[in-house]
């Protein structure tokens, strides 16, 4: 039976491509989103992939929605967090929203999807959880307190549930990616940009498509020793 993967935020950007790599290793994904019905319609259209519309900064709907998954498609091997939203700002224009929102999507969005799958992996003897974390959850950015804060603590958390799963064969990895060519970065503003490029060591930004080989590389079979790492990916910007 093949594998039965959850991409959160896969029907665009870096989660598309990774709904896209896992699919191309034979395992069986499902994609969520939050509110593009007309894009979400067109990749299922056009790549077979099912998706399923909830929040996941939302508790009880990441349950009903995990649970329905499991319902019609099995249960659900393979997590892969990559959900989420900029507010960016400086502290000064920032608000309390522009804080609460980023940290209940991208930060909360990891919690919920774990506690309504990591029961099932954790029962079944086998799983993966592979959270999309942040050049700038390590090295901090001008303007992201917030989004900062909560990929910094992706991180925390992944290793924290890594230690919870490392007996039970359910592996917790995160994925660090810079600056990779998506319409989130492109929100970035052309000069602000145009500087951040100009300090990535390999010349350019990253494509969505090398960050999701990271991503099925650590939910492979073959990646059962690797928990609790964190594999960046962001052309040298950020060593350590
Ligand atoms: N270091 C020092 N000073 C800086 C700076 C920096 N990196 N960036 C801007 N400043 C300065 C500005 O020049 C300006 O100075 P003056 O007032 O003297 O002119 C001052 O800071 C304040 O600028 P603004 O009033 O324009 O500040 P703002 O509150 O409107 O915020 C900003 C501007 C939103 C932070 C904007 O600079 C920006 O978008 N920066 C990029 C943020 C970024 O990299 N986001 C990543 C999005 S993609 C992503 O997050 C994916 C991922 O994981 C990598």
């Amino acid at each position: 039976m093949a594998r039965v993967a959850i991409v959160t935020g896969g029907t665009r950007g870096i989660g598309e491509a990774i709904s896209l790599a896992l699919h191309g290793a034979g395992m069986t994904v499902v994609a969520t989103y939050a509110g593009d019905v007309e894009r979400a319609k067109a990749f299922t259209d056009r790549t077979g992939i099912v998706a399923y519309r909830w929040d996941v900064g939302d508790y009880h709907a990441c349950q009903d929605g995990c649970a329905l998954v499991e319902s019609e498609v099995g249960p659900i091997d393979v997590v892969v967090n990559n959900a989420g939203i900029t507010r960016d700002g400086t502290i000064l224009k920032m608000t309390h929203e522009d804080w609460d929102e980023v940290m209940r999507v991208n930060l909360g969005g990891c919690f919920n999807m774990a506690k309504a799958t990591f029961p099932g992996m954790r029962a079944r003897k086998w799983g993966r959880i592979v959270n999309i974390g942040s050049i700038n959850g390590q090295a901090g950015q001008y303007g992201q307190v917030n989004y900062a804060a909560a990929k910094s603590g992706i991180h925390g958390f992944t290793k924290a549930l890594a230690q919870e799963g490392a007996r039970l064969g359910v592996t917790v990895n995160a994925i660090a990616p810079g600056y990779v060519d998506t319409d989130m970065v492109a929100a970035v503003p052309g000069d602000v940009l145009e500087k951040i490029v100009a300090r990535i060591p390999v010349g350019r930004l990253g494509q969505a498509a090398e960050i999701a080989r990271g991503v099925t590389f650590l939910c492979s079979e073959e990646a059962g020793f690797v928990t609790g790492s964190t594999l960046s990916i962001n052309g040298g910007q950020h060593m350590y």
